[in-house]
C-alpha cells in the first residue's frame, strides 16, 4: 500500500492505491486545510518533496489555477490528488 509521508505533521499515513488524498486527510488529523474541494480556492496547496511521479496527473483547472498564482513547479492542490505510490509531501506556506 502506498505510503503518505506528511513532513508537516510528522506523520506517514498508508492509503489504498489511487486513494485521493482529501479523504485519507478527512479519515487522519492532518494539516492540510481544505475550503472549496474543487480545485477552486488554493487553501489545500502542498509541495510534492518526493514521488511526484506516483500523483494524479494534473487536470486543466488546477492548472490555471496554479499558474494564477505562481505556484512552485511542485506544489499541488492536495484536493486533486490521488495517490499510488509513496510520496513525501509538507503543507504550502
Ligand atoms: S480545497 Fe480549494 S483548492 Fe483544494
Amino acid at each position: 500500500m502506498p505510503k503518505v509521508n506528511i513532513l508537516t505533521d510528522k506523520k506517514i499515513i498508508e492509503v489504498k492505491d489511487g486513494y485521493p488524498l482529501i479523504d485519507m486527510c478527512e479519515d487522519h488529523d492532518t494539516s492540510i486545510l481544505f475550503g472549496c474541494r474543487d480545485g477552486a480556492c488554493g487553501a489545500c496547496m502542498i509541495k510534492i518533496i518526493e514521488g511526484e511521479q506516483f500523483v494524479s496527473p494534473m487536470q486543466d483547472n488546477e492548472r490555471d489555477f496554479l499558474e494564477t498564482m505562481a505556484a512552485a513547479p511542485n506544489e499541488r492542490l492536495a484536493c486533486q490528488c490521488k495517490v499510488s505510490g509513496d510520496i513525501t509531501i509538507e503543507v504550502s506556506e
